[in-house]
């Protein structure tokens, strides 16, 4: 087992680079198999997803391989396999695209219920039935843990969304580029990512139109030919840095990022107290540690995301005052609260409302990362803490953050990572 040691109270400062997109890659890369042809992916973040996709592709028959550790080859002219329900498929949340992609191109798939961070319920009925309105016919087989589908053809038509789901949007997107006809999406999510998978399409032949607002249309077309694409930079990975420069104080830029992406944090970490300056791909937090209480309440983009959450909570935890934070999107994205009490957090959870007490100081301690961004939000709280926070399920925050102690080490935090293997 491997654990962070983070040894806190250190201010931030210096620069820090983004990386590529998890939320974009996981759904390009299986985009990316829906040409015959050699694909180019690059500013790859490396995450532990994206090698769970090329294990995965390769299984497919494609030839993955990576031109550097941030650029992908996928050579996907002999997918000779539809069926993705390897360990690998199950371990991530994202697999599921390789419904709509499979589904696409070859009008069959089966492919493993999806696995990935567990906060709740989290139903693909949404998928599944806006690909079944294409004109797939579905079945789910619990005892194998797989969903089948197949078609005959795929038939463009008009979906609503009853929640602007953001898996649900490209799967039924990915689906629709090969349907015959005019397929449309409303109430579609608008989320960087989804416009990021749909500029790779249409890169590739595919006609997508409305991407970013909340009706997509996509007219069929009947072949894709392969495209090289730069991913976007991570809205979530700039976030957690620019929360913990405001936690830890300093003065930190976070660079290759895309402002806009980052105005709902940048307008509330302005209501906490610090400064923000802008430039074309940068953000530059400058803090002195002494934050106000707010109030957050996490939406769909462009409110303010999720994902970003449970970091925002550490903040809060440090916050002078009380703070009230409402989670909209998620029903049980409060798990990790009880590790935070850990370190002296005051936070009362009823139902999707947290109302946090902000502390002077929080003390050092053992934690485990529950999920991804709540394992982010642990190494906020570590770099804030008073002494030692040794963090465990390492392999959580690997999923989507790309060495994140050598990044925060360059920003003078003072943390490693620690091989335990009788822990
Ligand atoms: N929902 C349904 N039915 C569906 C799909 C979703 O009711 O078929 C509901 C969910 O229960 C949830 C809401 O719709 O309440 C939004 O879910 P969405 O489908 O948008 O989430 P997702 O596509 O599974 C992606 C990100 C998540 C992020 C959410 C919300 C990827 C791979 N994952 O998940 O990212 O939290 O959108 O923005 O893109 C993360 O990066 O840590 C992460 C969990």
């Amino acid at each position: 087992m491997e654990r962070l040691y983070i040894r806190g109270q250190r201010k931030l400062n210096g620069e820090v680079v983004v990386s590529g997109a998890k939320n974009a890659v996981v759904a390009i890369i299986p985009a990316a198999i829906m040409a015959a042809g050699v694909s180019v992916i690059e500013n790859l973040p490396r995450i532990a997803d994206v090698r769970s996709y090329v294990t995965t592709l390769n299984g497919l028959g494609a030839k993955c391989e990576f031109i550097d550790e941030q650029t992908l080859r996928i050579d996907a002219t002999e997918i000779n396999d539809f069926h993705a329900d390897s360990e690998d498929v199950r371990k991530m949340r994202a697999s599921y695209y390789l419904m709509g992609a499979l589904l696409g191109r070859f009008k069959q798939a089966v492919v493993a219920l999806p696995g990935g961070c567990n906060f709740g319920s989290r139903p693909i009925n949404l998928h599944l039935s806006g690909l079944k309105a294409l004109g797939a016919e579905i079945s789910e087989d619990y005892e194998k843990g797989v969903i089948s589908l197949k078609a005959d053809k795929l038939v463009g038509t008009s979906i609503f969304l009853d929640t602007a789901s953001v898996g649900a949007t490209i799967n039924i997107m990915l689906a629709a580029v090969y349907a015959e006809g005019v397929t449309t999406i409303e109430n579609a999510a608008k989320e960087p990512h989804i416009v990021d998978t749909a500029n790779f399409l249409n890169m590739m032949g595919a006609r997508v139109k409305g991407a970013g607002t909340d009706v997509i249309r996509i007219t069929g077309v009947e072949k894709l030919h392969s495209a090289q694409y730069m991913i976007i930079p991570d809205q979530i990975e700039a976030g957690t840095y620019m929360i913990a420069a405001a936690v830890c104080g300093g003065d930190v830029k976070v660079s290759n990022l895309i402002p806009k992406h980052m105005d709902s944090l940048t307008a509330k970490l302005k209501e906490a107290g610090c400064k923000i300056e802008e430039g074309d791909d940068y953000i530059r937090v400058v803090s002195d540690g002494n934050l106000n209480a707010i109030n957050v309440k996490t939406m769909a983009y462009p409110g303010f995301p999720t994902d970003l959450q449970p970091q925002m909570a550490v903040l809060l935890c440090r916050a002078k005052g009380t703070s009230v934070l409402i989670e909209n999107v998620w029903e049980n994205r409060f798990q990790y609260v009880t590790e935070l009490r850990r370190l002296g957090c005051d936070i009362t959870v009823d139902g999707r409302k947290a109302v946090i007490i902000g502390q002077p100081v929080l003390n050092g301690a053992d934690v485990s990362a529950t999920d991804l961004r709540a394992g982010a939000a642990m190494v906020i709280a570590g770099l804030c803490a008073m002494g030692e926070t040794r963090i465990g399920n390492v392999k959580y925050i690997d999923r989507g953050y790309e060495r994140i102690e050598y990044k925060l080490r360059s920003l003078g935090a003072d943390i490693e990572r620690v091989s335990e293997p009788n822990a």
